[in-house]
């Protein structure tokens, strides 16, 4: 159960409260970063407060969650229509066919388990979840990407499915109590942030004794001077690092496995599992980072073909860099 704790002591004239974010998820309108606390509007008054994930004492029976790839594409169609098969309307393709099934088996989940999704943006992740008998907190920076996620869930929740709490707030300053989260995911959003430091920090400080973070992030061995080199134009800022021209918000970073250590495991003495990786010399240096870009986002029955014949061969015996790694990261 998710809670949001008004402090001890609230502001003159505002009432101190212990609210459900059952109720009060889709309220939350804006966050505001203050020493890791959030905003809530509850009609008038805005009351500073954070948020508590109150654990089951023992895991709950069930059976372990599968989301293969062939029922990510289903769980797509249904919750966003047949023409994602034409033309994807988020950023659902061949690399999360490839991270969503990875990240459920890596998180190990049972109905009944929660989620803590940082960077959900406009993904279908957090419902597929729900959908298994997930709960899901969705935390987003961008509150119109969780204004998106929170009318998503309003037209297709149906009984048995999990709860879903919508988050506007950084990952930087998590409005999560410590210790607190047994399961996060991160696919393919840390790369986005800027502080990632904070995040590491925020990461270490949130999970609880036991709690496990199942990460997708760009990867190098060495050092990335180009990205998409000759179809996007990606402009170094610093030593792995790109924003797109013209984009706002566009900030990519590669790490290396030293980078991932110093930045996500090692502030919150966490242990890092070892590194799995796609997107290698076929996948991404002959489709992805080539003009045949343009066909990203479409014919996604293209992407499940090569979910399932190309990328298992690549990661067998492709020796070159992938493009991105999974890992998880476990707090003893
Ligand atoms: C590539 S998108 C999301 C990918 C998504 N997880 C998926 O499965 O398709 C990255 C997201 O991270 C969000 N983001 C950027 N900075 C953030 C921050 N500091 N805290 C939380 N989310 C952030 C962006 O707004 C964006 O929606």
């Amino acid at each position: 159960m998710l809670y949001l704790d008004a402090p001890a002591d609230p502001p003159p004239g505002q009432p101190t409260r212990r609210l459900s974010l059952a109720v009060l998820g889709i309220s939350i309108e804006e966050f505001c970063s203050s020493g890791g606390a959030a905003a809530v509007h509850t009609g008038a008054a805005r009351i500073p407060m954070t948020a508590t994930i109150e654990m089951a004492a023992q895991r709950r029976p069930g059976r372990p969650i599968r989301l293969g790839a062939w029922r990510t594409v289903a769980y797509e169609v249904a919750l966003n229509g047949w023409r994602i098969l034409r033309e994807t309307v988020n950023d659902f393709s061949l690399w999360r066919l490839i991270e969503y099934p990875w990240a459920t088996r890596a998180l190990d989940l049972r109905r009944g388990d929660l989620v803590l999704d940082l960077g959900s943006g406009t993904s279908s992740f957090p419902h597929m979840l729900a959908k298994e008998g997930v709960d899901v907190v969705v935390l987003e920076l961008d509150a119109e990407r969780v204004r998106w996620q929170r009318d998503k869930r309003r037209a297709t929740a149906r009984p048995g499915d999990g709860r879903f709490f919508p988050l506007v707030a950084s990952a930087t300053h998590m409005p999560i109590r410590d210790g607190s989260v047994l399961r996060v995911a991160a696919i393919s959003s840390l790369e986005h942030i800027p502080d990632d430091v904070a995040v590491g920090q925020e990461l270490g400080r949130v999970l609880a004794h036991g709690g496990v973070a199942a990460l997708t992030l760009p990867f190098t061995s060495s050092e990335r001077t180009s990205f998409f080199a000759g179809i996007r134009k990606f402009v170094p800022v610093a030593r792995n690092t790109f924003v797109q021209e013209g984009k706002p918000g566009s900030f990519f970073r590669f790490y290396t496995a030293e980078d991932l250590e110093r930045v996500y495991a090692r502030p919150g003495g966490l242990l890092m599992s070892p590194l799995a990786g796609f997107g290698r010399s076929i996948l991404n240096g002959r489709y992805h980072e080539t003009w045949l870009t343009r066909y990203w986002r479409r014919f996604v029955l293209k992407d499940l073909l090569l979910t399932l014949l190309v990328h298992p061969l690549e990661a067998r015996f492709d020796r070159s860099d992938p493009l991105y790694v999974m890992f998880t990261l476990r707090k003893r």
